[in-house]
């Protein structure tokens, strides 16, 4: 027998993960609605992975701050296995299993929960739903376009406009161009990124010391600094010369501009990114003042296909996560209510009533009506209580005399009327 059989369990859920109780499921449901109505719309088709995965699938990467963040653990047949802390390289996985039968371009989208073993702030948590929409296939900017269209247009379906968030976006070729203009060796630099990544979150200080031990010296990280002030890609221009990235985010900026959602967009070079599987646009979706962790995040990552072992493969997508929008969405006061709930609540008199009450319930539900069957048996005016808490729009009172004529009395919650309804014409309307 154990010993720890009489102690009381731990009623917490696990540090940093969430219980859903029926007010936060609605909220959530209708979070996940938005994301997959949206993603249909534009011709996305979904699909699902087991959120266990081999842990190999994500470490082969090393270096990625995700890496060392892995839930991971041998399962009885000895295999080191992970639970997914993002959906990318299932994603992959999957379109390269396939590869030969696929037709591309590819626009598939999911909404995976998420675990990553993370310091614990506002904004990150250890498991987290993520919205994925990725186009895999298309190596023109028209796949960025749709990318930012998707996202936006959701962020308008939950109620948001231009002057509350912000897309801000930048080009990986682009800060590989100043890296080499300072002459970072082209090896030193996805490493150097990574720190980069964090400039944000750093002290100054520890930013320069940070990359000091990634041997820059302290005339490249004053060179790099100055290029990180800049503040419009015409002056980037200027001090680069021509560049790929460059020139590919003024065209992802232009379509995006007759896709509708120009004011959306900002450059901003300071975006990185932490995952070193991006190689072009790269974005970050914020609060317009950035004074939230990321809303939502992604970029064009065209060689992870590769890296896994298949063909090159173009790829562009997001990853859009419940716990920062729910927060941003809560501090403007846009999140919705939800008043209607129930069409009936069916209220027995006494147990004599009960069948009765069942059966034309189940006759009102096969009709397509939402309805609650109260069993109590408790005064008619604490179930009317519970009717109005439950928000419950009509509702049926089965007393004895009324049913003895075939009738029920019909009350509506809002009004307060009642009136005696048939019962053939109520289940029949
Ligand atoms: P990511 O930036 O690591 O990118 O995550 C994307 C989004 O997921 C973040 O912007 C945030 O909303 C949410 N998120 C990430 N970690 C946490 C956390 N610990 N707690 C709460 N929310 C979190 C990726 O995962 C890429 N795989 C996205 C992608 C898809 N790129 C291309 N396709």
């Amino acid at each position: 027998m154990s010993t720890t059989e009489n102690l009381p369990i731990d009623l917490q859920s696990v540090k940093g993960t969430r219980d859903f109780y029926p007010e936060q499921m609605k909220l959530r449901n209708w979070l996940f609605n938005i994301w997959r109505n949206t993603a249909l719309q534009f011709g996305f088709e979904e699909y699902d992975a087991c959120v266990l995965e081999h842990a190999e699938l994500y470490t082969r990467k090393a270096g990625d701050e995700i890496t060392e963040q892995l839930y991971s653990f041998h399962d009885k047949g000895g295999r080191l296995l992970s639970l997914r802390p993002e959906m990318t390289p299932s994603l992959a996985r999957m379109v390269l299993q396939r590869q030969k039968a696929l037709s591309l371009p590819l626009k598939w989208f999911s909404i995976p929960q998420c675990f990553r073993y993370e310091r614990m702030t506002r904004g990150r948590r250890r498991e987290h739903f993520q919205w994925n929409a990725d186009i895999i296939g298309q190596p023109s900017e028209v796949a960025e376009a749709e990318i930012f269209s998707l996202l936006l247009m959701s962020c308008e379906n939950m109620g948001l406009n231009s002057e509350e968030i912000r897309v801000f976006v930048n080009d990986r070729r682009i800060l590989n161009a100043i890296l080499s203009k300072i002459n970072v060796p082209e090896q030193q630099q996805a490493q150097i990124m990574i720190v980069m990544d964090k400039r944000d979150k750093l002290p100054p200080d520890v930013f320069v010391e940070m990359l000091q031990q990634e041997q820059m010296t302290t005339a490249q990280v004053d060179q790099l600094n100055n290029f990180l002030s800049c503040q419009s890609m015409e002056e980037l221009a200027t001090e680069l010369g021509g560049s790929q990235g460059l020139i590919a985010l003024r065209q992802v900026m232009d379509l995006v501009a007759q896709a509708g959602f120009e004011n959306y967009l900002q450059f901003d070079v300071s975006i990185v990114r932490g995952l070193s599987y991006y190689t072009g646009t790269v974005f970050e979706m914020n609060v317009v003042g950035k004074s939230q962790r990321a809303i939502c995040g992604g970029g064009r990552y065209d060689s992870l296909l590769s890296t896994y072992g298949g063909a090159e493969i173009p790829a562009v997508g997001f990853g859009f996560g419940d716990v920062v929008i729910m927060d941003v969405l809560s501090d403007l006061k846009k999140l919705p209510t939800f008043d209607h709930q129930l069409d009936y609540m069916v209220i027995p008199f006494s147990a004599e009533e009960i069948g009765t009450a069942i059966s034309i319930s189940n006759q009102l539900r096969q009709k397509g009506d939402s309805v609650e069957c109260d069993y109590s048996l408790k005064k008619v005016k604490k179930v009317l209580q519970r009717a109005d808490e439950l928000k419950v729009q009509k509702v049926v009172l089965l007393f004895p005399d009324e049913l003895a004529a075939g009738e029920v009395v019909l009350r509506d919650m809002k009004t307060r009327q009642q009136e005696n309804v048939a019962i053939e014409d109520l289940v029949s309307s």
